[in-house]
């Protein structure tokens, strides 16, 4: 296959000219023009989103070259044939069909002739009895006690979207059993939990996509030997179950074939929070609000596919992402909830976009000459304003920022939210316009201060502004309103890899570590030598040594 060379076609290159025009316009100077607002943002009333992304550093033509070049990706072409069931995961020949999940229109959906969609229903239905049954008590322990306690064993993708979830809508969770997460293999988080817990009380979810990662078959072995070392064996049946496409490593483990909860390869493991993935989510706040956390998405879903480019915030998101990404030299993308419900939102969305779009290879499998997918960090405001803000506002990095907030409290209680939300509002504001030397000096002048001390301390004050930022404010935090806003980042994560010709839906760089740590555990464990380098031996030997 030919070289393709993306830095060579014209909507590029348009772009990089256009950049040397704007790279020094300020958004102080943009907003002079008082339509900006209106021209660069989007409200939808029927879902309760406002995306404001006028404090950008874009021109009207930028944001035209950017959709000619969003356009000349074909990214809905693309996105019809994800949602279609086509092989678009080709490294791994299989389709990336978690929109089928919430295919609330229950059109069919085919992959190698078959509709999967009444597979899907059925296992959606599947799930719908479990969690009433769980959650009414007529699922019941071994010693026929209430389940008030259910711990998700999984990690990766098989973690982080439910944990995030069932973080942020706590609020519904109202006689929903307790809910924990055990991820890593470093034994302190399973004792963490196992601490607060009786197994006569507690149900094991299980979730992993291939039942062979090892860090969750260590974790789910060590519940059970915890289980059946007060209940005995036959007590599995009532206190696990799993979530996984492996049949054959699911019933290997001892758990029944009932309590399998099924997905498929068609959905990948960051994107499969709305399959049976989901399962700890139906039960912590119902299945009825699991539903609308589907519902949420598809109206994304229908919004991705039919929205002209000029309207479509996941296609505008990412462009935004690759304009600074690209020809600003951007680096990272800090993602700032304003809600403390989504503290997890960031590192869910870690995984989400840079296990998607951390790659190097193109299509035709060449190199890329051009930069990927950003680091993607973040924590709830206000906190983070007390951290790592400063760095953002007077630091020599240059860093685009989402600010995502609600218009509603979760609780009203006294003046919380408005502070929270001044805060909000304040910070896009500060990164935009800063403050002028000229600024500085009048305060200080008011202040008292001397000429001399004036001279001295202005320079540190002064902030350059300019940092873009996006604000997503959403009306209120509603299982259908998180739904939307998980798909419209997913959407912007697929928008970008296909507009860097990478496949966002493999993951090969995970599995050198695995192997390696294969090789190296019998070392850690018995006296197997293997050859390392100096570096690694070394530091194996020192472990071994000093590990009484
Ligand atoms: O870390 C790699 C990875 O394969 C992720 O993509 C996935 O979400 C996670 O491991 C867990 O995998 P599984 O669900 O198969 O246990």
């Amino acid at each position: 296959m030919s070289k393709f060379e993306l830095k060579k076609i014209p909507q590029w290159q348009n772009l990089e000219k256009n950049y040397n025009e704007v790279k020094n316009l300020h958004l102080r100077d943009l907003f002079k023009d008082k339509n900006r607002f209106n021209e660069f943002s989007i409200r939808d009333t029927n879902i309760g989103i406002t995306f404001d992304y006028s404090k950008n550093i874009i021109t009207s033509d930028t944001f035209k070259l950017l959709m000619d070049f969003a356009k000349a990706a074909r990214v809905n072409g693309w996105a019809k044939k994800m949602f279609l069931g086509e092989k678009i995961n080709w490294t791994q020949k299989i389709p990336a069909l978690h929109t089928a999940l919430r295919n609330r229109s229950e059109s069919p959906i085919y992959v190698d002739g078959n509709n999967v969609m009444p597979e899907i229903n059925a296992v959606l239905a599947k799930m719908e009895k479990f969690s009433n049954d769980l959650r009414n008590g007529k699922w019941l322990g071994a010693t026929g006690k209430k389940i008030t306690d259910v711990v998700n064993i999984g990690i990766g993708g098989s973690d982080l979207g439910p944990r995030m979830v069932c973080e942020a809508l706590r609020y519904y969770a109202n006689d929903g059993p307790n809910i924990y997460f055990v991820s890593n293999i470093d034994v302190a988080d399973m004792y963490n939990v196992l601490k607060k817990l009786k197994p006569e009380n507690t149900l094991f979810i299980v979730a992993s996509k291939t039942f062979t990662t090892t860090e969750t078959i260590t974790n789910a072995l060590t519940a059970r030997n915890w289980v059946t070392e007060k209940l005995g064996d036959k007590a599995v049946v009532n206190h696990f179950v799993a979530l996984s496409t492996n049949t054959k490593k699911v019933s290997e483990f001892g758990i029944d074939k009932n309590n399998m909860f099924e997905f498929w390869d068609f959905v990948g493991g960051r994107y499969s929070l709305w399959s049976a993935i989901g399962l700890s989510i139906a039960c912590f706040i119902g299945f009825d609000k699991f539903l609308e956390l589907l519902d949420g998405a598809h109206y994304v879903d229908e919004h991705f596919l039919n929205a002209p480019y000029e309207e479509n915030i996941p296609i505008i998101m990412a462009v935004l992402g690759i304009w600074y990404n690209n020809f600003f030299g951007a680096s990272t993308h800090a993602v700032l909830p304003y809600s403390h419900y989504l503290h997890r939102f960031p590192a869910y969305l870690q995984q989400g976009d840079m296990e998607s779009n951390g790659k190097t290879v193109n299509f035709e499998g060449d190199r890329v000459d051009y930069e990927t997918g950003p680091i993607i960090w973040g924590e709830p405001g206000t906190n983070g304003q007390h951290s790592f803000y400063q760095f953002i506002h007077q630091g020599t990095k240059f860093i685009p920022c989402d600010f995502i907030g609600f218009i509603k409290p979760m609780q009203k209680v006294g003046d919380h939210h408005e502070k929270l939300m001044a805060n909000y509002f304040a910070q896009t504001e500060a990164l935009a316009f800063g403050l002028t030397k000229d600024q500085v000096v009048e305060n200080l002048k008011e202040m008292g201060h001397s000429l001399n001390e004036i001279e001295i301390l202005a320079p540190h004050q002064v902030y350059e502004g300019n940092k873009p930022t996006n604000s997503i404010l959403i009306d209120s935090l509603t299982p259908k309103t998180l739904g939307a806003l998980i798909a419209l980042y997913e959407h912007k994560i697929f928008t970008q890899g296909i507009m860097w010709r990478v496949n966002s839906f493999d993951q090969w760089g995970v599995g050198l570590g695995k192997v390696l740590a294969n090789v190296i555990l019998p070392e850690l464990k018995e006296q197997a030598n293997n050859k390392h380098d100096s570096s690694t031996e070394n530091l194996i030997k020192i472990f071994k040594a000093n590990q009484k």
